[in-house]
């Protein structure tokens, strides 16, 4: 077994043998500019990127035109929310979204309540699920849009995409995803999801980083965006800059693989992160599951120890890679606001590790981590005054 072992693949995944060799000729030999067409090197640089428009798209259920190729998931969320509030300001000035989202979208939707704009931020239940009811109750002539996360990149959480996307539909409102976690891991078809755009990134999903998606429904709404960038006019003038052709190469085989792989990965994982959870919860008292039971992702364990500081256990886990939530705040010891937002209490909401299982990770992995944490969990505790207090009291 190599170590030290890789449970953080939340944050990021390594790059897939596959991907990496789809990718080389275009750093290396075709490094032609996807734009320069006039000769053959360029002509080849653009029959790659439309080929892995073409993957991108066929992964989602969408057509090769509505894939607009970003840097990845930060700026597909930048340009979808403010790409609309620019675009739609006529039409209103209200969006919903969800107080579990990432700081992509958070703090893009700051910036615009800075502008006029107003943003309906709203909690979620236990489980970490947005009430598709709450956001129906919600809307106001004024609302142009409503973005909710697919899967919460911390507790796991699926949302109800689908019922939420039939209400924004009814209303004439824009629905926009940030399903970074989801794609290529579970399900994501765009018209069964009713999603009108949703940001897609492919370092995620055993892809490179520094590439990204924004799907751009085209019909039924045809959706336009206001750019966010102006320069070259490339990806149809809404997204200036030359293009990224290895990246995009990668992304495009990236999400070939995964709709090969998606089904019965998801199955071994969801099999790998339940030995996982019924390894720590049989020998660990007062540890508690966050997110939904059921409704998560398959390769998503969160779960908060009582009387066990995350940081500190993970600096134990030397050999261990794990992250206490997102990757951005994963350094911080503030309390979750995701755990916070599903009412969690917050001792326990300091308290979240997060396992997050992937294509390389095995089961005699699995058990040593178990094993491992379990140790640590044991020695932590017999220095914890407050534990031994609790155990006496029963
Ligand atoms: C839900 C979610 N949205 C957006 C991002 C940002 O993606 P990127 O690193 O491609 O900018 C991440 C990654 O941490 C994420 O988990």
């Amino acid at each position: 077994m190599e170590r030290p072992i890789y449970f953080d693949h939340h944050a990021t995944t390594p790059i897939a043998p596959s991907v990496l060799g789809a990718m080389m000729p275009y750093l290396t030999t075709s490094f032609g500019n996807a734009s320069s067409t006039t000769h053959a090197f360029g002509q080849q640089a653009r029959l790659a990127v439309e080929q892995a428009r073409k993957q991108v798209a066929d992964l989602i259920g969408a057509s090769p035109e509505e894939i607009l190729f970003t840097s990845g998931a930060t700026e597909s969320d930048n340009l979808a929310i403010k790409g609309v509030a620019e675009g739609s300001r006529r039409r209103g000035n209200h969006i919903i979204t969800t107080q579990i989202e990432h700081s992509a979208i958070l703090d893009t939707c700051k910036v615009l309540e800075k502008t006029g704009f107003e943003i309906t931020y709203l909690p979620v239940d236990k489980y970490g699920m947005v009430d598709p009811q709450r956001i129906a109750d919600e809307i106001r002539a004024e609302t142009i849009l409503i973005s909710v996360i697919y899967a919460s990149n911390e507790v796991g959480t699926i949302n109800p995409l689908s019922a939420i996307g039939e209400i924004a539909w009814q209303h004439d409102i824009l629905f926009h995803s940030d399903a970074v976690q989801g794609i290529g891991k579970i399900e994501s078809n765009v018209d069964r999801l009713n999603v009108d755009l949703m940001s897609l990134t492919s370092h995620k999903m055993y892809g490179p980083k520094g590439i990204g998606a924004l799907y751009v429904r085209q019909k039924r709404p045809r959706i336009r965006l206001s750019p966010q960038n102006y320069g070259g006019g490339q990806e149809g003038k809404i997204r200036s800059g030359t293009l990224n052709v290895p990246g995009i190469v990668g992304f495009g085989q990236a999400c070939q693989l995964a709709q090969t792989e998606m089904q019965h990965e998801a199955e071994r994982l969801a099999r790998l992160r339940d030995r996982l959870y019924q390894g720590l919860k049989n020998q660990i008292d007062l540890l508690h599951l966050n997110g939904h039971p059921a409704q998560r992702l398959p390769g998503n364990l969160n779960v908060s120890i009582e009387f066990v500081e995350s940081l500190t256990l993970l600096e134990k886990l030397e050999n261990v890679a794990l992250s206490t939530g997102s990757a951005c705040s994963s350094n911080s010891m503030t309390p979750s606001r995701v755990l916070i937002a599903m009412g969690i209490d917050e001792s326990l909401a300091r308290a979240p590790i997060r396992f997050g299982l992937g294509r390389n990770n095995t089961a005699a992995e699995a058990d040593y981590v178990i094993s491992r944490v379990i140790e640590e969990v044991t020695k932590l505790r017999r220095l914890s005054p407050l534990y031994q207090m609790r155990m006496v009291a029963g």
